[in-house]
């Protein structure tokens, strides 16, 4: 009578709103063609059923074996990688989660939400489980929220966003990793028994030896155009972590989420944790399916300006490095006029004074112009543009400081610097504690300082050089495992900031190269910089890694100097396949290519609908080859652009003929030659010639040459 009574009490007072385990609820998230289920098992834990192509017939889902528990915690008799582990204030450290409800709602045409909420039968400790699927695109992004009721913090030493679970014979992971200049290398292992774990720990980013994102291929290794591959992403533009583990039946979980390396949250009660977001699609057609999800998505739901056009420009980084005064950047603004680009880019060297931008050593922090090299300021440059009919943009680094300037000797207090040990530099400089509110108005401030001097400015680039170095905050004090998280936080409320005062300043994301490429950060930029390495060969590598995520108006591409091996063409139609820019002296090139950098930008604006807005497929990977080819398709199929490169090719090596993807079988295209350096003339066969969309997607064209360096642009027009 008693255990009755006791249990009685229990389901009424421990447990409110947890259903009995009778009702077994089947949830089921889906888009037009995956299928992701949970059911709630008997024992009143969820389950994840299924993961994969999607299961029509609602009869067929009684037959599906109950898989692993769905987002499973530490402290219970699972001895595998929890998602989740939580001290409660009584020490014990164990969580048993019990379904309670769910909800699903439509947010707009296609988009849907579904909340599982999960709560632990002894401890006032809920979590959601959030989902959101994009039903056309593919895409399920989840996140997770946490909260608990106990009298004091709870200390939460695991947090995933997402948890998810394959079983099937094999599982080839492809990783993107490398360093500085040498981003988003492309490498695919098989998983066997145990964990893989992919992270990093800068800190102010995400990436720099390895991308936030990766491609999971189930049986078999991963293909451009066939095999499943569920393609996963986290937008967190810090620590992450992904955990591949292959447990003793040979199912794989996934867990992906914030890198909880020396960051132990302390949560208090009512607060709510909410982690990134996870994003993943699951493609039957291989990565360059898996690759258009995402394109699609991005453009429509994530990236700031998604669905607007992308502006051409001249950096004056590589043509001037710190050395300009104000004749210099103007004489390199009618250059931008002459190349016929949108914009005028003024990169670093223009500020502070008591110790100026001469070099990287010092006067990072110090947002005034430096007198001798801009005496009438940023709003000469800016009208001197505006005069000339192009726009204006300007770097920043906002959340950095050299220690040798004024800000560091105002306000060392704002600066993670542990206070008794040697500092240690990275690129001569360290990182504002985002932490500190007082830290955000200040970044806030760069940006809105110059928008209010100089409202004509009409495009940032914000640049991030170092990673977290010397890891104390002094705001944050007896909370240091707090730093890595508060921090990433108190970026994005600057950037929310930005966003919410400029909504349509477009803005270029930098970190010394590709360092901050997530797709988090992308909702308030509009583009990237993936690396500081622009020589073209390298850039074919890195602008094939990047494209699996990224669509091509997030990939700035610069025409440079780097590699003059390459000609100027081969440089540029590597450069045409992204956001096409320069970063270049006209002197540089002789009459024709200045002539020829002339037509390509305007083959680049009749070309945006297809590069920019447009479907990309993949048709020769670099990797393992001599030659590559891309193809962009508009979205109604009446035009395309290939580009075809040879890069170091054989003597006497066999060329076979590529065949081409996306375009209308049944239409007729004429296909020409386009970019070509004055004078010269196509060599390719059946040059303005009509195809049906069939021949050439069947039999395809002979693009490839055996001339080193050798690139060609092919526009494919409907008749
Ligand atoms: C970083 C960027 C470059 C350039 C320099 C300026 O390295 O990646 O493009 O802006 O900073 O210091």
């Amino acid at each position: 009578m008693k255990l009755r009574l006791t249990l009685l009490f229990c389901l009424l007072v421990c447990l409110p709103g947890i259903l009995i385990a009778a009702d077994t609820p089947t949830i089921k998230i889906e888009t037009e063609n995956i299928s992701l289920i949970y059911r709630v098992g008997d024992n009143g834990r969820l389950y994840q059923h299924y993961l994969g192509r999607k299961l029509t017939y609602e009869s067929d889902l009684n037959h599906l074996p109950q898989g692993t528990e769905a987002y499973l915690t530490h402290g219970m008799e699972d001895y595998f990688e929890p998602a989740i582990q939580i001290l409660h204030n009584d020490g014990n450290p164990s969580l048993l989660l019990k379904y309670v409800t769910h909800s699903s709602s439509s947010l707009e045409g296609g988009v849907n939400e579904t909340i599982i909420t999960l709560q632990d039968d002894k401890y006032p400790v809920t979590i959601k489980l959030h989902y959101i699927s994009y039903d056309k695109e593919d895409i399920i992004k989840t996140f997770t929220e946490i909260s608990h009721r106990e009298k004091k913090p709870v200390i939460l030493s695991r947090y995933a966003s997402s948890m998810l679970h394959l079983n099937r014979a094999k599982y080839f992971l492809t990783e993107f990793a490398g360093d500085w200049a040498h981003e988003a290398n492309i490498t695919e292992q098989e998983l066997d028994f145990g964990k893989k774990v992919v992270d990093t720990k800068l800190g102010a980013r995400a990436n720099m030896f390895v991308s936030p994102f990766f491609q999971l291929a189930v049986d078999r290794k991963a293909e451009e155009n066939s095999g499943e591959v569920l393609v996963g992403n986290i937008g967190w533009t810090g620590n992450f972590q992904f955990t591949f583990e292959v447990d003793n039946k040979n199912e794989l979980r996934i867990i992906s989420g914030i890198n909880p390396y020396a960051s132990e949250y302390q949560l208090p009660a009512n607060e709510t944790f909410r982690t990134p977001d996870f994003y993943f699609t699951y493609s039957f057609e291989g990565r360059g399916q898996a690759s258009r999800n995402f394109h699609d998505w991005a453009r429509r739901y994530q990236l700031k300006d998604g669905d607007k056009t992308r502006m051409t420009l001249l950096n004056n980084w590589e043509a001037t490095y710190f050395d300009f005064n104000e004749d210099k950047l103007i004489g390199l603004m009618d250059e931008a006029v002459k190349l016929g680009v949108d914009m005028f880019l003024l990169d670093d060297g223009w500020f502070a004074n008591k110790y100026p931008r001469s070099g990287d050593h010092q006067g990072l922090g110090d947002w005034d112009e430096t007198k001798d090299k801009l005496p009438n300021g940023v709003g000469r440059l800016v009208e001197e543009a505006k005069k000339k009919g192009i726009k204006f943009g300007i770097w920043i680094e906002p959340e950095m400081v050299n220690p040798k300037s004024e800000l560091y000797e105002k306000h060392k207090d704002w600066v993670i610097h542990l206070p008794n040990r040697d500092e240690y530099y990275f690129r001569n400089q360290m990182v504002l504690d985002l932490s500190n509110p007082a830290v955000q108005d200040h970044v806030f401030g760069v940006v809105d300082k110059l928008m209010t001097n100089y409202p004509d400015i009409a495009f940032f680039k914000w640049d991030c050089n170092s990673p977290i170095t010397n890891i104390y905050s002094p705001y944050l004090k007896n909370k240091q495992s707090h730093l890595y998280i508060k921090h990433v936080r108190g970026l994005y409320n600057v950037l929310e900031r930005v966003k919410a005062k400029y909504p349509n300043l477009p803005m270029m994301l930098c970190a010394g190269g590709g360092g901050r490429s997530d797709y988090e950060a992308l909702k308030y930029f509009t583009e990237f910089w993936p690396s500081d390495n622009t020589d073209p060969i390298e850039r074919l590598f890195i602008q094939w890694g990047f494209s699996q995520i990224f669509p091509s108006k997030t990939l700035c591409a610069h025409v440079t100097t780097w590699n003059r091996s390459a000609s100027i063409k081969f440089r540029t139609d590597v450069a045409m396949m992204g956001k096409l820019g320069f970063d270049i002296k006209l002197e540089d090139m002789n009459g024709d290519e200045q002539q020829f950098c002339r037509q390509a930008v305007g083959h680049y604006n009749q070309l945006k609908p297809a590069i920019l807005e447009g479907d990309l497929y993949r048709l020769v990977s670099p990797y393992g080859s001599n030659h590559t080819s891309s193809m962009f398709v508009d979205k109604d199929k009446k035009s395309a652009v290939v580009f075809a490169f040879d890069i170091y090719p054989r003597y006497g090596e066999k060329l076979l003929p590529v065949r081409l993807q996306g375009l209308d079988r049944y239409k007729k295209y004429r296909v020409k030659e386009i970019n070509m350096m004055p004078g010269s003339g196509s060599s390719l066969q059946g040059n303005d010639q009509l195809f049906s969309g069939e021949y050439l997607m069947t039999v395809g064209l002979n693009m490839f040459t055996t001339q080193r360096l050798h690139s060609r642009v092919i526009e494919i027009v409907a008749q």
